[in-house]
């Protein structure tokens, strides 16, 4: 994939969005009963729209939602659980064992893939596939990954309004394209001034517990997977018992530190107070603080737009390097070394 396609892809998120919608999703009947608690199981990219979904539920839902990235599921999973298997490729060796395991379970299960193994046996068991767009990078993919989690938990009754936060999503994240697309220099451009200063040097996101904990996830990912970088992110109030402690020594590393900051205004009152407070504490050991300040109402629309400018900057930092955001030839080599016998 060329550099131009990933900007492709990185301008057609919001439309991720809406071609999902549109296209609805149709489960079958037996998928509507009451569950126990609900696993996502996936890897990289396709986990991510997990801890979304597992947030977005901490706000709505009355039943857990947990992420599993592993080859095995947790031992409590029994057939009053609902697995939702995440495989962009639908064949990443990880997804396709803890999918074995949910189904020998007894477990509900719902594959949501572009095709691949994962699609094939999970129809061949009698599962519902919900079949999405292929050809791209999985972490391009991100609309079109998450929105079927939203709409499955939707359809089945366990959260309200994902629809409407999705449509949110899509006019906010149109809007905030205009302001960091490639054509608007630096420094009229959020995600370029970003790039400029994090090159070089040692960028560490964070974000709140349960709010915008994901989003700094994604930062970090969309930094070493697309500018080929170290990056690191942690969460307030977490941060406060052990990480802020480590900004003592050594010196000549803390100096290369950005640290980036990802506000959220329905932040709980005491971790804005602590955000305050630690910058404070560590504002002359690093190089710089950024903050990254949420847009919009609903909980959907602060996650994607806080992403947003970490996608378009992971991008741009790629470029400030020299380099192709878009292939991972360490994970595929990764994976074609594991599929050895
Ligand atoms: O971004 C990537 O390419 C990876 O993080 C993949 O998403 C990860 O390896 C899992 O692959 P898949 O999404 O095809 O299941």
């Amino acid at each position: 994939m060329t550099v131009e396609k990933m900007a492709e892809y990185l301008w057609g998120l919001p439309e991720q969005f809406t071609s999902i919608i549109e296209q609805g999703i149709k489960l079958t009947p037996k998928y509507r009963r009451q569950y126990s608690n609900i696993v996502v199981t996936g890897l990289g990219g396709s986990a991510i729209g997990g801890d979304i979904i597992r947030t977005y539920a901490l706000q709505k839902a009355q039943v857990p939602v947990i992420v599993n990235r592993d080859y095995d599921m947790p031992a409590f999973i029994n057939s009053d659980s609902l697995v939702l298997a995440v495989s962009y490729s639908g064949n990443t060796e990880e997804t396709l064992s803890a999918y074995q395991q949910a189904n020998d379970k007894g477990s509900s299960v719902i594959a949501v893939t572009s095709g691949g193994k994962l699609a094939d046996i999970a129809d061949k068991d009698g599962w519902d596939v919900v079949k999405i767009p292929g050809g791209l990078a999985p972490r391009a993919a991100t609309g079109y990954l998450f929105t079927p989690l939203a709409l499955i938990l939707e359809e089945l009754g366990i959260i309200q309004g994902a629809v409407h936060d999705l449509q949110e999503t899509a006019q906010v994240l149109k809007k905030l394209r205009q302001e960091i697309q490639p054509d608007i220099d630096w420094p009229q451009n959020q995600a370029r001034v970003i790039a400029r200063e994090i090159k070089n040097s040692l960028p560490v996101i964070w974000g709140s517990s349960a709010r915008t904990e994901t989003a700094a996830m994604r930062w970090k990912a969309q930094i070493n997977e697309n500018s080929k970088a170290p990056a690191y992110c942690n969460n307030f109030p977490e941060l406060n018992h052990n990480e802020i402690v480590g900004f003592g020594m050594p010196k000549d590393l803390l100096s290369q530190m950005v640290i980036i900051i990802l506000r959220d205004p329905q932040d709980h009152p005491q971790v804005q107070k602590r955000i305050e407070i630690t910058r404070d504490v560590i504002r002359s050991q690093v190089k710089n603080i950024i903050e990254v300040q949420s847009r919009g109402e609903s909980f959907l629309a602060k996650f994607y737009s806080l992403a947003y400018v970490g996608d378009y900057a992971s991008f741009y930092l790629a470029l400030e390097y020299g380099i192709n955001p878009s292939p991972v030839e360490v994970i595929d080599f990764l994976k074609r070394e594991l599929a050895k016998d």
